[in-house]
């Protein structure tokens, strides 16, 4: 089958082919992909400003829809179903992928296929992988999230815990922007962290010798505050930091957070007995994190599956996750809605 998916959950407008059999595990190959980065509308916010997010999707979907159905060589009327990420995300983003992937159904008389961007996000490391990535512990880790979950197949999902404020790309974001760096800056602090001293800087990492299985970020980013103005100090616009104090804030800022996430995903692995872990989204490209888990799972036996680097942060082809629901007979009616919060149990 061929499906088409649409992603537009935050600020990226994607959408992508895919194809594959029918029968469970035969292979999905991508016929064609496209995202159009909404970055250098945000960057002047260092943020993303959900209304600006909107707005540029409904500009952008078609063309963007247009270039991958070119690109794939597939004719539109060949396709057997469109998927749509409806969950979770900015609801005025969600909104306008959902319209458009309806209009696609009724125009084609297709199915609709919903796509949850979590579980989506996990999926990205079963693409190119030949084994099952399933059961595992899934851990997403991005602007908007950083959840861990139990999955006992692609579609069934049990959380297990995730941050209690911020997530960890957020505080990524904003941190950079004290450092006086730009939008999105997980890749920035990752760039001048290379050449810091990450023992500089003793930044607080909540709950790691916890058993629970939560995140807070929120605390490290006063922390960072704190040492960027100085003792007895709240207010450092006027600080000036050269850059040998910025790339130690920066190393020393990117340890105690992948120290969390490290631990976490450890912790999760040893709590639910599973052999497998999978970590997708933004910060799971964050070089540092993929080398502490790389270790740390290797010390411990465990099979680890990160997604692709060019898959981490959002794209469409993880939709390809559509093909499993198609499989499965799970389609949606044309009523389907957005749902923008977290769903903890899922299928
Ligand atoms: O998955 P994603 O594209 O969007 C959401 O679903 O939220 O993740 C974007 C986040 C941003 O916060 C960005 O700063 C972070 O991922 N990110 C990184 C890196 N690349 C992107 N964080 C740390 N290190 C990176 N190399
Ligand atoms: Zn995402």
């Amino acid at each position: 089958m061929k499906i088409l998916a649409l992603e537009t959950t935050c600020d990226e407008t994607a959408a992508a082919i895919v194809e594959a059999g029918d029968s469970s595990g035969s292979p999905i190959q991508v016929l064609g992909s496209v995202v159009a980065s909404q970055t250098d509308l945000h960057v002047e916010f260092k943020g993303v400003v959900p209304e600006i997010a909107a707005r540029a999707h409904v500009e952008r979907i078609l063309p963007v829809i247009h270039r991958t159905v070119e690109r794939s060589g597939v004719q539109i009327g060949e396709l057997d179903a469109i998927a749509v990420a409806n969950t979770p995300g900015l609801s005025g983003s969600l909104i306008v992928g959902l319209m458009a992937a309806k209009a696609l159904c009724l125009a084609l008389e297709k199915p609709l296929i919903a796509v949850n961007h979590l579980h989506a996000h996990i999926y990205a490391c079963q693409l190119g992988c030949q084994e099952s990535i399933y059961p595992c512990v899934g851990m997403i880790v991005s602007g908007g999230h950083s959840h861990l979950y139990r999955f006992d197949d692609p579609l069934t999902a049990h959380y297990l815990g995730g941050t209690i404020d911020d997530a960890a790309g957020e505080a990524f974001d904003k941190v950079a922007v004290m450092l006086g760096l730009n939008y999105p800056g997980g890749p920035e602090i990752s760039r001048i962290a290379q050449t810091g001293d990450e023992t500089a800087w003793a930044f607080p990492r909540s709950f790691i010798s916890e058993q629970r299985l939560d995140f807070s970020f929120s605390g490290i980013k006063t922390a960072v505050r704190y040492a960027i103005a100085g003792p007895g100090k709240t207010n450092f616009d006027d600080v000036v930091l050269d850059s040998k104090q910025a790339a130690d804030l920066a190393a020393s800022f990117q340890a105690a957070v992948v120290d969390c996430l490290v631990a976490k995903a450890m912790q999760a692995i040893q709590q639910t007995g599973l052999g497998q872990l999978c970590v997708g989204g933004g910060v799971a490209a964050n070089r540092r994190f993929r080398i502490q888990l790389e270790k740390a799972c290797r010390d411990a036996q465990v099979n680890l599956h990160i997604a692709p680097t060019d898959l981490c942060t959002d794209n469409a082809v993880m939709g390809a996750i559509a093909v499993e629901r198609y499989r499965a007979g799970l389609f949606e009616s044309l009523d389907l809605d957005i749902a923008p919060g977290l769903v903890r149990v899922s299928r």
